[in-house]
């Protein structure tokens, strides 16, 4: 099966305007998810917002479904919330740690960093940053040799980092964590909805989703999965339990009652989008786009490719001789061509940890999804200053 690209741009209005290639930033929603989360706020216009929650109650009921079918989970271990951050930092904040000293990836996502420095700080935990191979991923070599250690009680990976193209090899470090009975907290913010994924093959007990990158769902939405043995023991949280009619507690505990309804809609809409194209074609769309694009621009005299890693994403980073990153970004986007700037990792975690580490190096991001073509790959190439 392969991605029909024809009707994917058919849903997608964006791409009648602009060359979008900031899918690693927030991407085009397709026009189900914009008519899901429209339809949801006319309705709470005409009949208030508890009457048309009220209405809405089975779809509101399918999104965990959907979002659970999406990485290999069960509704009960879905939580809905409204950033892939909020998601991490409350689902970390009350794992039960048995062991003081957290391992964490160099491309560790910075949000996760701080609050895992503030949890160092009121914890007493030892945070130890793993070190990279000569791929720039993590080295689970190392990992495995602080796991035998022992006193390890977590261990945190940013799956795809936000400045950089490498696919963390995450199966591997859950194989180990789970050896070593160690929680494993795997951040998928960037992989999903290009990368397939599956809990159980991931090895994860925790993992964190948000909406608006490569899933294409509305902004302010997100997603965290915790894996069915952990929810008992997870606290404190200022909250009552929640659980299912036949008495388990439900990761829907982890949620505020009071939400976006219309967003919700919308992401259980795009969970569903994704479902049915199915994540297989999109990742090898996205991975020959990305591998196009950055032939296209080694081409450019003027452009340096910064990518790593033996498996890379949709995730292009570069930088144009003699021009900052945001100057280029800015002319790019004069020229109706969306990109962004990110730092260049591995240094986000040390930089979080060692506010002297020197300044990491921004670079322009460009990020494909299935529904770009050659041809805009072309016009990114074509206009760079
Ligand atoms: C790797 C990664 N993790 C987490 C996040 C945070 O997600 P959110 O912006 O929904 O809080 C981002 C956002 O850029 C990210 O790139």
């Amino acid at each position: 099966m392969t991605v029909d690209v024809a009707a994917a741009r058919k849903d997608t209005v964006g791409t009648d305007h602009v060359v979008h290639l900031d899918n690693a930033g927030s991407a085009l929603v397709p026009r189900p998810v914009a008519d899901a989360v429209v339809a949801h706020l006319r309705r709470e216009e005409q009949v208030g917002g508890y009457r048309a929650a009220a209405e809405a109650a089975a779809r509101l009921a399918d999104v965990h479904s959907s979002l659970a079918r999406l990485i290999g989970s069960s509704p009960g271990e879905v939580a809905v919330l409204e950033s892939g951050s909020t998601a991490w930092a409350t689902a970390v904040s009350c794992l039960p740690l048995t062991a003081p000293r957290v391992l964490l990836g160099r491309t560790e996502y910075w949000h996760n960093v701080l609050v895992l420095r503030q949890l160092a700080r009121r914890d007493g935990l030892d945070l130890v940053v793993l070190d990279d191979d000569e791929h720039g991923q993590v080295d689970v070599a190392h990992l495995q040799r602080e796991l035998d250690r022992g006193g390890a009680g977590m261990v945190a990976l940013t799956h795809v980092p936000m400045g950089g193209a490498q696919v963390q090899p995450a199966a591997e470090v859950g194989r180990a964590c789970r050896a070593a009975g160690v929680p494993f907290v795997l951040d998928a913010c960037q992989s999903v909805g290009q990368l397939p994924l599956d809990v159980a093959a991931l090895g994860c007990d925790v993992l964190v989703g948000t909406g608006r990158k490569f899933l294409r769902g509305p902004r302010g939405t997100a997603f965290v999965h915790v894996r069915r043995e952990l929810l008992d023991r997870l606290g404190p949280v200022l909250r009552d339990r929640r659980r299912s009619a036949d008495g388990e507690v439900e990761a829907r505990w982890l949620e505020s009652w009071e939400t976006g309804v219309a967003g919700r809609l919308g992401l259980g809409r795009a969970a569903d989008y994704a479902l049915d194209l199915g994540a297989d074609p999109v990742r090898d769309r996205v991975t020959v786009l990305a591998e196009t694009l950055r032939d296209r621009l080694a081409a450019v005299p003027a452009v340096q490719v910064h990518d790593r890693g033996l498996v890379r994403s949709g995730t292009v980073t570069f930088s144009v001789r003699g021009r900052a990153a945001e100057q280029v970004q800015a002319h790019l986007a004069g020229q109706g061509i969306n990109v962004s700037t990110a730092p260049l990792p591995p240094s986000a975690a040390a930089h979080v940890l060692d506010p002297a580490a020197r300044e990491r190096d921004v670079v322009v991001r460009a990020s494909v999804h299935y529904y770009n073509t050659e041809e805009e790959l072309d016009r990114l190439a074509a206009a760079l200053p």
